[in-house]
C-alpha cells in the first residue's frame, strides 16, 4: 500500500501544504502573506491571523492538485518549530484536529531538518538525492549553519552564526540603501548590474566553523555614512555596486567556511538550503567551487529554498517509515538548534 503524507508548514509568514506519495511530490501549495510588506518585516500577530484564514483553502488545494482524497492519507506531518509561536500553533492545531478526525498519526518536523531534507524531494522516480554523509550549508533569514548530515535523523551542527544570519545581513544592509523588505532578492537583482570589486567591506576572523555577519553590517553602514556626508546622492548613484560588493563579501564569508568544513570532514557531497540559497551569486559560487574540487553539489530548486510544505512532507515521510510519531500533547517550540 502507498504511503501518502500531507505536510503542513506555518512557521513564519507562508502557509503551505504539500502531498507526497511514496517519496514522490504530488503537490506543493504556498500562500504568501502580503500583509507584512508595509511594516518592513513580519508582524507575528498578523501572521497567525493570516495562517488561520489560509490553512483550510491551502490544504484543500494541495489535496485537490495531488488528486488525493483526505481519507487515503497515511499521516500528517507539520512544522513544530522553530518559528513564530502563534504561527506554529495554527499548523500544529490544524494537524492534530485533522489527524484525530481521520484517525491517522501526526509526525512533527523540525523546520531546519526540513530545509536540509528538501534535497530528498523527488518529482519522479528518476530524481537524484544526496548520499550520506553530506555537508549542508543552511542559510536563511534566521539561521546560518554548517551541518554534517549522516542520516535523516542524524545531523551535527559543525558551525553556525554567532550573531546575524546571512539573510539578516542581506536584509539589514538592503534596508539602509532604501530597498523593500525582504531585501535579499533585491540585492540579488541589483548585484547582477553592479561591480562586485568596487567596495571592500570588513570580513570577520572567527575561529573554527562559526560565522559572523554583524561586522560586515557595521562596515557597510560606516562606508555609507562617510560617503553620504560628502555626496548626499551617493546611495542613489552607487546602489548596484553597493549591492554587488555586499553580495560578493557575504559569498566570500560563506564559501570560506564551507571550504574549511569540506577539508575537515572529508565529505564528497555538498548541499545548500534555506532562503539565501536562492541567491544567484551563492548558487554559482557553490557550483563553481564543487566543480573545481570534484565534489557533488546539490543546489535546490528555487521553490524549495524558501519555506514550503514539500520539505515538511518529505521529512515526515522518513519519520513515518521508522514509526516515529508525535504525541497529541506536543507543543510547538519557538527556538531550537538542529
Ligand atoms: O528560509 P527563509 O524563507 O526564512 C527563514 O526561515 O528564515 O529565508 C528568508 C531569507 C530572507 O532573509 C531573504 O532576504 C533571503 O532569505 N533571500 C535571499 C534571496 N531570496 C531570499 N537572499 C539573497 N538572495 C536571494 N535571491
Amino acid at each position: 500500500m502507498s504511503v501518502i503524507i500531507l505536510g503542513i508548514e506555518s512557521s513564519c509568514d507562508d502557509t503551505s501544504a504539500a502531498v507526497i506519495r511514496d517519496g514522490i511530490l504530488l503537490s506543493n501549495v504556498i500562500a504568501s502573506q502580503k500583509v507584512h510588506e508595509e511594516y518592513g518585516g513580519v508582524v507575528p500577530e498578523l501572521a497567525s491571523r493570516a495562517h488561520q484564514q489560509n490553512i483550510v483553502p491551502v490544504v484543500d488545494a494541495a489535496l485537490k492538485r495531488a488528486g488525493v482524497d483526505k481519507c487515503s492519507l497515511s499521516a500528517i506531518a507539520f512544522t513544530r518549530g522553530p518559528g513564530l509561536l502563534g504561527s506554529l500553533l495554527v499548523g500544529t492545531s490544524f494537524a492534530k484536529g485533522l489527524s484525530l478526525g481521520l484517525r491517522v498519526p501526526i509526525v512533527d518536523v523540525n523546520h531546519l531538518h526540513g530545509h536540509v531534507l528538501s534535497h530528498f524531494i523527488r518529482k519522479n522516480e528518476n530524481g537524484e538525492v544526496p548520499e550520506y554523509p553530506f555537508l549542508c550549508m543552511l542559510i536563511s533569514g534566521g539561521n546560518s549553519q554548517l551541518i554534517l548530515v549522516r542520516g535523516y535523523d542524524d545531523m551535527e551542527v559543525l558551525g553556525q552564526t554567532i550573531d546575524d544570519a546571512a539573510g539578516e545581513a542581506f536584509d539589514k544592509c538592503a534596508k539602509v540603501i532604501g530597498l523593500p523588505y525582504p531585501g535579499g532578492p533585491h540585492i540579488d537583482r541589483l548585484a547582477a548590474e553592479g561591480d562586485p570589486s568596487r567596495f571592500k567591506f570588513a570580513k570577520p576572523h572567527i575561529q573554527g566553523l562559526d560565522y559572523s555577519f554583524s561586522g560586515l553590517k557595521t562596515s557597510f553602514l560606516y562606508t555609507l555614512r562617510d560617503a553620504v556626508k560628502k555626496n548626499p546622492d551617493f546611495i542613489e548613484q552607487n546602489r548596484n555596486d553597493l549591492a554587488a560588493s555586499l553580495q560578493r563579501t557575504i559569498i566570500d564569508i560563506l564559501l570560506g567556511k564551507l571550504r574549511k568544513a569540506v577539508k575537515q570532514t572529508g565529505v564528497r557531497t555538498v548541499a545548500i538550503g534555506g532562503g539565501v540559497s536562492a541567491n544567484s551569486g551563492v548558487r554559482q559560487a557553490v557550483a563553481d567551487y564543487c566543480a573545481s574540487a570534484g565534489l557533488k553539489a546539490f543546489i535546490p530548486e528555487r521553490a524549495f529554498t524558501t519555506d514550503n510544505a514539500a520539505m515538511v512532507a518529505i521529512a515526515g515521510y522518513y519519520k513515518y517509515l521508522s514509526g516515529d510519531f508525535c504525541p497529541y500533547d506536543a507543543a510547538p517550540y519557538a527556538r531550537v538548534m538542529v
